[in-house]
């Protein structure tokens, strides 16, 4: 038979769950008689404006503030998006957009945006889970991925500011919650503890770049759950140690006090980070981890998840710093099986903040 030729079509993406306004223009290419197999997806612009400095100077997100820059960027971003695919609003067949979990105000101006562009172009609009795209990232074909994606079934490490989960993801829809943290995400403890040490938001960068280098010395602070053969985390009580190691010292810590600190506490959640994810990967059998979130952009983490996997033996897929961070294009990726089913979500798309994402 004939093959048919490849029919190729524009997706515009857009993700407003917290403080980043991103859109995102994917090209994707499914030719017919290829149903179920994995269509040919590629980026073709990937625009992120950072809120961070409007919430710097409060020490972290502030919701309203976060919904009115989004209203003002949104469109702008847009427009970026599409001009760097070289693409016209016209070119777009779908739209895929966070409809949750992630701040009300801010997830309600990306929706709007993306029903509004659908509807005028007559095209469907379907919502995600913000998390199912970053279970996704490392298998975005660009130059921002690792060099081959991750074949199915790999198991995922999700550490961001909202979230700390592990993953089992057996296709582009199904996936199984391994573990979760009981309390703080790894990103938020990083953001709480830069804070204690009078450090910039937001605190994982920060952390990051003072931590570089410097040995912790004799500082041991705690390890939430270490013994325990739960694939469950918990950093509160971390937290909490820095917190009595600062009191203790009855004096604000030089500098070089401030870097062995966040050394001690990044030495902490990195092992904690990497302990249970190799359990997870021998507990199901499957050898291969891919990190998303953006703690995953942690400089350490990557170096030391490097040596770890070589070591035991299990694949790592680590994406591009900024495809783990929030951005459009992996929840253009995530809304694909329902697009290419022909769903739609239509107008009554609406935004659920508190969106749990089901194991399927
Ligand atoms: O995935 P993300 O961009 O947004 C959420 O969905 O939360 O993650 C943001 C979180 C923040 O808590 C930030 O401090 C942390 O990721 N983060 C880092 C680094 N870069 C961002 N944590 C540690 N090291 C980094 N280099
Ligand atoms: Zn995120």
């Amino acid at each position: 038979m004939p093959r048919l030729p490849p029919m190729h079509w524009k997706l515009l993406a857009i993700e407003t769950s917290c403080d980043e306004t991103a859109a995102a223009v994917l090209q994707v290419e499914s030719r017919s008689g290829d149903e179920g197999r994995d269509p040919r997806v590629e980026v073709l612009s990937d625009v992120v404006a950072s809120q961070v400095r409007d919430h710097s100077p409060y020490g972290g997100v502030v919701p309203e503030l976060a919904s009115r820059r989004h209203l003002t960027a949104i469109l702008p971003v847009i427009r970026r998006a599409l001009a760097e695919a070289s693409a016209d609003l016209g070119d777009v067949r779908a739209a895929a957009v966070t409809a949750g979990p992630g701040l009300v105000g801010s997830l309600l101006v990306g929706i709007q945006a993306a029903k509004a562009i659908a509807d005028v172009l007559g095209a469907p609009v379907v919502g995600v889970h913000h998390v199912a795209g970053h279970l996704l990232s490392a298998r975005l074909l660009g130059p921002r991925s690792p060099a081959a994606p991750p074949p199915f079934p790999y198991v995922a490490l999700i550490a961001s500011g909202g979230h700390t989960a592990l993953y089992r993801v057996d296709g582009p829809e199904r996936h199984e919650t391994l573990g979760s943290t009981r309390d703080d995400a790894a990103g938020e403890a990083f953001d709480k503890v830069a804070r204690l040490l009078g450090l910039a938001y937001p605190g994982g960068p920060a952390i990051d770049r003072i931590a570089r280098g410097v040995d912790p010395g004799s500082l041991r602070l705690p390890r939430g759950l270490d013994r325990k053969s739960t694939l469950d985390f918990s950093f509160s009580g971390l937290k909490t140690a820095v917190a009595e190691h600062l009191l203790s010292l009855r004096r604000p810590p030089s500098a070089e006090e401030t870097a062995r600190i966040a050394a001690a506490f990044q030495r902490s959640v990195i092992h904690t980070l990497l302990r249970k994810s190799l359990a997870a990967c021998a507990a199901t059998g499957v050898p291969r981890l891919a990190l998303g979130g953006g703690v995953a952009a942690n400089s350490a983490l990557r170096e030391e998840a490097t040596a770890a996997c070589a070591a035991a033996g299990v694949e790592l897929f680590l994406p591009d710093t900024r495809a783990c961070t929030d951005n459009a294009a992996m929840i253009g990726l995530a809304a694909l099986p329902r697009l290419l089913r022909g769903e739609n979500d239509g107008p009554a798309l609406a935004a659920r903040p508190d969106w749990r994402l089901e194991s399927r």
